[in-house]
């Protein structure tokens, strides 16, 4: 079967959004990404076209601009859009949260307000496990109650709620949900991965630096937690899996009929099921680069949890998606994006 489908990827040249436009490409859709590089680099879908030997079309625009998308929407023929665009950082948008709220529920609305307009009723879109908030009982299920705890994570649960408003609207809306849980790795290649701007805030990207002698040692923030090792415990999914669960959804969304959807959007969680310690990344890591990873305990980081991990039965059932990956492998393709560019695209 030849598909033809077209897809605009709004924050199509960050990190998630790259290693999706990968899968895309190589599964025949015409890719336009909308992307303001406030958080990436041309050089990044350079890669993705290198990678996959296809031709991204690139739009370098904001999402807050209705306008804007409209003319993408028409101009690049989309049936479907995914939505990475937005702001991500949690320490931030408690500094700046109304940064976090313009970009990302004001940039959704102009976005829907855009693809409604234009026809365009088929989305998938970004959202985070940092909805649920502290976890009543694990594994997390899209059942449990949505209470996150910091201003992304409200941005998320906001535009969450605009989405099934407008679902319930329009029965010819076909809407995507996506929880992801704790993205990491990077493609097999090494020419794509992720690139934070100065110090990261997320483990993986701060271990792979340390590995690669960009920074003296790693923080563990806690070490009194009630795991087994007393260190954080998380839900690590490799991107590719991530982004290859987008192209179920696609799937999905094509052959549901409004009168499978019943005014709901499909709200799925992307992780593996399994927990992982910080001190099993350290480990993971440290074979698979065959560095020293140094380390000190600190504090807990404030608002961190203990403990969290999906229960992902639902998009097994439904996508007939499944995480391939393993921490080892994560490790091993973290280590080979960092190796290959130890400043990231600016080693380009
Ligand atoms: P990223 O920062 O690497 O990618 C986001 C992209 O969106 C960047 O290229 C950025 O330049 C672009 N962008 C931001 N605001 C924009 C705007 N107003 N107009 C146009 N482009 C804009 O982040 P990522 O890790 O790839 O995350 C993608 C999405 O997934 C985000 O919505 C994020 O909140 C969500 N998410 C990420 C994680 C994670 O840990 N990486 C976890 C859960 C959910
Ligand atoms: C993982 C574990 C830390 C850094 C965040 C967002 C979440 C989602 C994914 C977007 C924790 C510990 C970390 C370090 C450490 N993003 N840690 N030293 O906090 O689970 O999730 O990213 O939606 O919303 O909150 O990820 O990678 O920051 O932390 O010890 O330098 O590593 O305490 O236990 P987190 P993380």
């Amino acid at each position: 079967m030849t598909i033809t489908q077209r897809i605009l990827v709004t924050g199509g040249a960050g990190y998630i959004g790259t290693h999706t436009c990968v899968e895309l490409l190589n599964a025949g859709y015409h890719v336009t990404v909308m992307d303001n590089f406030c958080n990436s680099k041309p050089e990044a879908l350079k890669r993705v076209e290198r990678i996959t030997g296809k031709v991204i079309h690139c739009m370098e625009a904001d999402i807050r601009n209705r306008a804007a998308v409209a003319q993408a929407l028409v101009q690049s023929k989309a049936t479907a859009v995914i939505h990475f665009a937005g702001l991500k950082a949690v320490g931030e948008s408690a500094t700046a949260p109304l940064a976090y709220y313009d970009n990302n529920v004001v940039g959704t609305l102009r976005l829907l307000e855009a693809m409604d307009e234009c026809g365009v009723n088929t989305l998938v879109f970004s959202s985070s496990a940092t909805v649920y908030g502290n976890p009543e009982r694990l594994p997390f299920q899209e059942t449990h109650r949505l209470l996150p705890t910091n201003p992304y994570g409200r941005t998320k649960l906001h535009i969450e709620c605009m989405l099934r408003d407008l679902q319930a609207s329009r029965p010819q809306w076909r809407i995507a949900i996506l929880r992801y849980f704790n993205p990491v790795g990077a493609h097999p290649s090494g020419l794509i991965g992720e690139d934070p701007r100065g110090v990261p805030n997320n483990l993986m990207p701060f271990l792979s630096q340390v590995a690669v002698g960009r920074r003296n040692h790693l923080n563990i923030f806690g070490r009194d937690y009630s795991t087994p090792d007393g260190t954080g415990i998380r839900d690590y999914i490799h991107v590719t899996d991530l982004a290859i669960g987008h192209l179920r959804a696609l799937e999905h969304l094509d052959k549901t009929t409004s009168s499978h959807t019943a005014g709901q959007c499909l709200e799925l969680n992307l992780g593996t099921g399994k927990g992982h310690s910080v001190l099993d990344l350290v480990q993971a890591f440290k074979l698979a680069s065959g560095r020293p990873i140094p380390y000190q305990f600190k504090a807990r980081r404030a608002g961190d949890i203990a403990e969290f991990y999906a229960d992902p039965t639902l998009a097994s059932q439904l996508l007939g998606w499944a995480p391939t990956m393993n921490l080892q492998q994560i490790c091993e393709d973290s280590w080979r994006w960092q190796r290959m560019n130890p400043d990231g695209y600016r080693s380009a």
